[in-house]
């Protein structure tokens, strides 16, 4: 039974940045409830509405994985790892996006799996063979017939958005050898209950993972977890080593064990323990609000830094306008001159001076927050200060 904890109110499509600003009511379409629940058997959260992915993941989609640094890197070593662990023969990624991960392996290893046809291009481009697709049983049978079968699945951020996951694994399953392994990283629900981070829900995240959920819903395919990494992108993933469960040669590992058992003692197999993340949440926006307010009070200025989908939420949940936060500024070309969801705020391209006579940057990328403060010392060095509201609101 899924139990509602949640409610964020009605959002627009996250991740679609409109060209000029439009007004959207609760009677247009365009708006969505975003409540989400806990399933008490299953033990996974998700999303009540579910928008297509069609609607989704489209030709337009803004998000590029080699847009920072942090994620280049961290591709960039796990292409190490998975070379020096695995050694696969073909590797398939689900959800390759703009390449940042496949560039770091041969062209003829390599098969790319991308429904959004701008993204599934790049890769193209760059010569690796690409599926510009859905993931789901007819293309993981088109391409067994034409592969047979594929020794490593890597998919980071993408089942998630997957509203089938029951085709998604069987379609995995499809295709792995039989000493195949499966790789799939996504944000992890215990580092949003620790760092309140409830921007991690919107419409694309229809699932949020944790250890115990991913247990549970592989069992019944046939594969367990084996190894669990702990990671820094995204506010805080987890990073899931999955074998066939019939796979004897490989050892599973303490990470597994250690990782239930933390999430356990958090409380993450109780309702309760959810029930209480969405009381905080109020109480989160009710002090992000009153922040904003103060320092408006004293005619300082505020801007956005990183038109994220996690700052969509936010915004519309708190209903922030462009009374509190002037503009928001984002290095990603595509969202140049749009404005934020729901929002008569603009996104202009980032340039330095974009942060002159700025009093307070409201961090929409809280997860990059390392690598932006490093970015921009001489703002700091000004006197200029960062705002976040994770794990509350505060000032930096
Ligand atoms: P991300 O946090 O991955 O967002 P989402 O919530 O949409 O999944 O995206 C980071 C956004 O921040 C992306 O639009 C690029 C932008 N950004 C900058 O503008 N400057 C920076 O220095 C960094 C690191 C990110």
């Amino acid at each position: 039974m899924i139990k509602k904890f949640l409610d964020l109110g009605y959002q627009p499509l996250a991740n679609k940045y409109l060209k000029s600003y439009k007004k959207l009511s609760i009677k247009k379409k365009e708006l969505y409830r975003l409540t989400v629940g806990f399933d008490t058997k299953t033990k996974l959260v998700s999303l009540f509405n579910k928008i297509p992915d069609k609607i989704m993941f489209d030709g337009n989609y803004p998000y590029k994985s080699s847009m920072s640094k942090t994620m280049t890197d961290s591709f960039r070593k796990l292409s190490v790892k998975i070379k020096n662990r695995f050694n696969p023969k073909l590797f398939l990624e689900i959800g390759s996006n703009d390449g940042a991960l496949i560039k770091n392996f041969n062209k003829n290893q390599v098969i790319c799996v991308e429904p959004c046809s701008n993204l599934a291009k790049i890769t193209k481009r760059k010569g690796y063979f690409t599926y510009n697709d859905y993931w789901d049983l007819n293309l993981s049978n088109k391409i067994k017939s034409k592969f047979n079968s594929v020794d490593v699945i890597y998919s980071a951020n993408t089942l998630t958005h997957i509203n089938d996951l029951n085709q998604v694994f069987k379609s995995i399953s499809n295709l792995l050898t039989q000493d195949g392994i499966l790789i799939i990283e996504d944000p992890s629900f215990l580092e949003c209950i620790k760092k309140l981070s409830y921007d991690q829900f919107y419409n694309e995240h229809i699932y949020i993972f944790s250890a115990l959920s991913v247990k549970k819903l592989i069992n019944e395919f046939g594969l367990e977890l084996f190894d669990i990494e702990k990671l820094d992108t995204h506010g805080g993933s987890l990073r899931y080593y999955i074998k066939r469960t019939n796979n004897n040669k490989i050892k599973i590992e303490n990470t597994v064990s250690k990782q239930i058992l933390t999430e356990l003692k958090f409380g993450l197999d109780n309702f309760s323990t959810y029930l209480k993340f969405g009381n905080s949440v109020k109480k989160s926006k009710n002090d992000l609000l009153k922040l904003l307010k103060t320092i408006k009070k004293k005619n300082q200025k505020i801007i956005g830094y990183g038109a994220t989908a996690k700052a969509s939420t936010v915004l519309n949940y708190c209903n922030i306008e462009n009374d509190m936060i002037d503009y928001f500024v984002d290095t990603t070309p595509d969202k140049k001159n749009r404005y934020m969801p729901g929002k008569n705020i603009k996104i202009k391209k980032y340039e330095k001076k974009l942060l002159n006579n700025v009093d307070y940057v409201y961090l929409g990328a809280w997860n990059f927050s390392k690598e932006i403060f490093k970015k921009e010392k001489k703002f700091i060095k000004k006197g200029g200060k960062f705002i976040t509201h994770v794990p509350s609101p505060r000032i930096i």
